[in-house]
């Protein structure tokens, strides 16, 4: 069976203050290249080739511009529109359509690790189980945590104040076809979004959450400092795609 590519690249990146002012997040240089370039070869690296991007009304228009249908990073590339900001799951939930039965594999866009992801797109064939990939973190707040143990996940917080572990949950998942109906029963957060830690321990309680830690360095790069950090990272050490 093969996976379907997801890239969330809406969000008001507001926390990068005047650097997201007049432009999207993934459109910031990360080392060579424009921070979407990342996530979409690592897709492309995996062998997903049918990928969706998902961003805003205001620069979707620059995504299509600077990636046109795909062709020139061998891939086929849809676009869709987020027309409100509701949360990762909220914008998840408008792939149903392009996943058609297919599972997927889900990217956040300002995701940026250094090793491939082929081998979990791998041994995600033929699985009616969902997947997260867990990073040891210094500061694991910023994040979903999940509280590990022997291999196993016992629960996820989202951006817990007393974190139970410091494993963070990074933005790679991959989710089976049933994810469209879970996301339907999500309820807003107290932050008002619908919120991707909510889908994960959905799977969890049914018991079909499978887990891998990442090995290679990882970092999101959503905030001066992670961006800054992100930066030094790919321009030390390219990721391998
Ligand atoms: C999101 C998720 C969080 C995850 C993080 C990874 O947080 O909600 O669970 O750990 O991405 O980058 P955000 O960066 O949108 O606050």
């Amino acid at each position: 069976m093969s996976l379907r590519g997801i890239i969330l690249a809406g969000g008001k990146g507001t926390r990068l203050g005047e650097l997201t002012r007049v432009t999207n997040k993934l459109l910031l240089p990360v080392g060579p290249l424009p921070m979407i370039y990342y996530p979409l070869k690592k897709l492309v690296g995996a062998g997903i080739t049918e990928i969706l991007l998902v961003s805003g009304t205001e620069h979707i228009g620059d995504f299509v511009e600077l990636l046109g249908s795909g062709r020139e990073h061998g891939c086929s590339l849809t676009y869709l529109v987020q027309d409100e900001a509701g949360g990762i799951a909220q914008a998840l939930g408008l792939a149903e359509r392009f996943c058609a039965g297919t599972p997927c594999m889900v990217i956040l866009g300002d995701n940026i690790f250094e090793h491939s992801i082929s081998s979990l797109a791998i041994g995600a064939m033929n699985e009616n189980d969902a997947l997260v990939v867990l990073k040891r973190v210094a500061d694991p707040k910023r994040y979903g945590v999940a509280q590990w143990e022997s291999g196993k996940i016992l629960s996820i917080e989202e951006k817990p104040e007393k974190p139970k572990d410091n494993f963070a949950v990074t933005g790679i998942y991959i989710y089976p076809p049933d994810v469209f109906e879970v996301v339907k029963t999500l309820k807003p957060s107290a932050r008002g979004e619908l919120e991707i830690t909510d889908v994960n321990n959905h799977y969890l309680q049914q018991n079909r959450l499978r887990c891998r830690v990442m090995n290679g360095y990882w970092t999101d790069a959503g905030t001066p400092e992670s961006l800054a950090e992100a930066n030094r990272l790919v321009t030390e050490n390219p990721p391998r795609f």
